[in-house]
């Protein structure tokens, strides 16, 4: 297959494109819920340490593949092994990211769908002057309604592959410029007003004060799976938009920018959530519906609290727009390639995730109580196993590839920023990055394997 001839317009598109594939449900959404589950600061510091020990190195390994490869995953793989006389059978590496990258959208256009409801609930006034408790019923209301959910997941979907169909990286530009530095905006004045209640200096220890005893290796292991969703990496999505850089761009600046306000969104959201937690006395180990019940209750207790409610979902909704759209892409690119169109393909995904993703959005309702492993529903399995294993474990393999297999000079080459920077990232990532994710997954798998 040819190289692809696509650029992102500019180095502003470029990092605008990569932190609205990162920035989205993983810091607002996923975030705070996991970090509830486990145990609050401990979680948050591991989870900074992963992003900065490997996160970062990961990251800057898949988008130089793509960027070296200038082909879509499967074919940008097998392109770059066979170059250096190695098995094109690398591209699996793309096939096992693609598998993940289709468990995650399944479940991610289901709770995006939720905010979609979420959105059309604040316009239709329910959330005016609503009691916690009133609020809290109202999303177990919801859940347990399997048309509306699937109905809001229909939507989703029907968002993401009208923006995968016309080729990203005209559709999506626009929408980034200027939506995701509003949703920061909105984010600061939640936390300013989060300043002002009861529970903030709760919500601070809770969150930057961890306890070390409780250390677990599953602690460790979700912290981990959480930096790679979040970053979006581990599972050549990233691969995919590196496909589309512009030449004369430094990699490890946009990387950093991305790293640097991921972590930001999160830390933001986790402040204002908990917050709301500790002063309205919600149970922070409540699960995925912890945002869903902690911002309407924000919100509406706040001065014009629910014009902003409103603006927070539809911004939240381009934020994992932007994720969602990414997440499709290197499906999507990988088999529109020869005789079948985007558009076509486009469908084709659309379709069959649309499929899967029914399992996670009846969870709650008409299949509460098929638990096909370990007592968990569709819903738990999917948003657990492929973000906190299949994503580390794509990483390790997409790491393993840019520093072993990889030319060093294509490598340095699209990494842009001279020999010793390239001997730096080398060594991190042969030296630190991989040692350290094979370790965490070994920590959590072999426990349950003996
Ligand atoms: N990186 C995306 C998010 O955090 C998947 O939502």
């Amino acid at each position: 297959m040819k190289e692809v001839v696509d650029r992102w317009s500019s180095r502003r598109a470029f990092i605008l494109a990569v932190t609205g594939a990162a920035v989205g449900l993983g810091n607002i959404w996923r975030f705070p819920y996991v970090a509830g589950e486990n145990g609050g600061a401990l979680f948050f510091l591991l989870y900074v340490f992963f992003v900065l020990a490997m996160g970062l190195p990961v990251m800057i390994a898949e988008i130089m593949i793509g960027r070296a490869g200038r082909r879509p995953p499967i074919q940008a793989l097998a392109a770059l092994a066979q170059e250096r006389g190695r098995s094109a059978k690398w591209s699996w590496v793309a096939g096992f990211g693609l598998l993940t990258v289709f468990l995650v959208l399944s479940f991610y256009s289901v709770v995006s769908g939720w905010s979609i409801e979420y959105l059309s609930s604040t316009v239709q006034g329910k959330f005016a002057g609503a009691s916690a408790e009133n609020i809290s019923h109202a999303l177990d209301v919801f859940l347990a309604n399997p048309w509306l959910v699937v109905l809001n997941h229909s939507l989703f979907m029907l968002l993401t592959m009208a923006v995968v169909a016309k080729g990203v990286s005209s559709g999506l530009e626009r929408l980034n410029n200027w939506l995701m530095p509003l949703l920061y905006l909105l984010l600061v004045v939640l936390v300013i007003y989060a300043a002002t209640t009861p529970g903030f200096g709760e919500a601070l220890k809770w969150l930057f004060s961890p306890k070390f005893e409780e250390l677990t290796p599953l602690v460790v292991v979700n912290a981990l799976g959480h930096a790679f969703f979040t970053l979006a990496i581990g599972a050549c999505a990233l691969m995919a938009y590196g496909a589309y850089m512009p030449e004369d761009q430094s990699l490890v600046k946009a990387v950093v920018i991305v790293a640097v306000l991921d972590v930001l969104v999160a830390v933001l959201s986790g402040v204002a959530i908990f917050s709301v937690v500790f002063s309205h006395h919600l149970d922070p180990t409540s699960g995925p519906g912890l945002m869903f019940v902690a911002l309407p209750i924000a919100f509406s207790a706040m001065p014009f609290g629910i014009p902003l409610l409103g603006a927070f979902f539809l911004l939240l909704l381009f934020a994992t727009w932007t994720s969602s759209i990414n997440l499709a892409e290197p499906m999507v690119a990988s088999i529109s390639t020869g005789r079948l169109s985007r558009p076509v393909a486009a469908l084709i995904v659309g379709l069959c995730v649309w499929a899967a993703g029914l399992l996670p959005a009846l969870s709650f309702s008409t299949l509460a109580n098929v638990r096909p492993i370990a007592g968990m529903t569709f819903f738990d399995l999917v948003t657990s196993v492929p973000p906190d294993i299949f994503l580390p474990l794509g990483g390790l393999m997409i790491a393993w590839f840019a520093a072993n297999v990889l030319d060093p000079e294509k490598a340095a080459g699209a990494l842009g920023v001279g020999t010793s920077g390239f001997w730096l990232w080398l060594h991190i990532t042969r030296y630190v990055a991989i040692p350290l994710v094979v370790l965490v997954l070994l920590s959590a798998l072999v426990p349950k394997l003996i």
